[in-house]
């Protein structure tokens, strides 16, 4: 029987507009039958306070904390703000981090970035990556995935149209399923 492989996505942008969660959607529609990805909302996940958090979580950490640790692999597609990750997303990051359910301890990620520039997110990418090593996440090496000049590969509609991207997206997808099949 054919494997089924449960990913869940973390777009680092909250705005309608977002290439990065654009990419996301596209990374949903160009899955093979045997891998679902759900998109897991951040917005709602307040400032990380630790007078306020010691014990309880509040629901959209909750929620965030146990869908990464139902799925076999986690992707973060996230923008570069001055050089690094957003704090929408480090703080997500941060919220997860103090959860005793540890759900990034030994689990497979994929990242995937796109920006209106030349580098595609590389710089904030190895930023993530040295965030998520603190949590024993497994970072899969390659293929990387940055995508640069996002704006002349999305139409208006927000679907993505240039064919190299999507092959690589489609190869991101089925090498983390290898990766995460290899992790056990
Ligand atoms: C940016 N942007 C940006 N781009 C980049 O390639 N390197 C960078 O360091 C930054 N820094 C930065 C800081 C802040 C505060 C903002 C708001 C933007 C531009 C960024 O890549 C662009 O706005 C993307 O479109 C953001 O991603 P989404 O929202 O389209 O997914």
């Amino acid at each position: 029987m054919e494997d089924k492989n449960y990913f869940v996505a973390i777009s680092g942008s909250l705005r309608k507009g977002s290439f990065n969660t654009m990419t996301l959607k596209a990374a949903q529609s160009l899955a093979p039958p045997n891998i679902i990805i759900d998109h897991l909302p951040i917005a709602e996940v307040p400032l990380y306070n630790q007078d306020l958090y010691t014990e309880v979580f509040p629901e959209a950490v909750e929620r965030l904390v146990d869908a990464i640790k139902a799925a076999k692999a986690v992707i973060f597609v996230s923008p570069e703000y001055n050089f690094s990750i957003p704090g929408v997303l480090k703080n997500a990051i941060d919220f997860i981090s103090r959860s005793p359910k540890k759900p990034l301890n030994m689990k497979a990620v994929g990242i995937m970035g796109a920006s209106p520039g030349a580098l595609g997110t590389a710089r904030a990418q190895y930023h993530l990556r040295q965030v998520i090593g603190c949590l024993n996440a497994y970072v899969m090496n390659k293929p990387e995935v940055m995508i640069s000049q996002v704006s002349t590969k999305f139409d208006q509609a927000g679907n993505l149209t240039d064919e190299k991207t999507a092959g690589l997206i489609r190869t991101f997808l089925e090498s983390l399923a290898i990766f995460s099949k290899k992790l056990g």
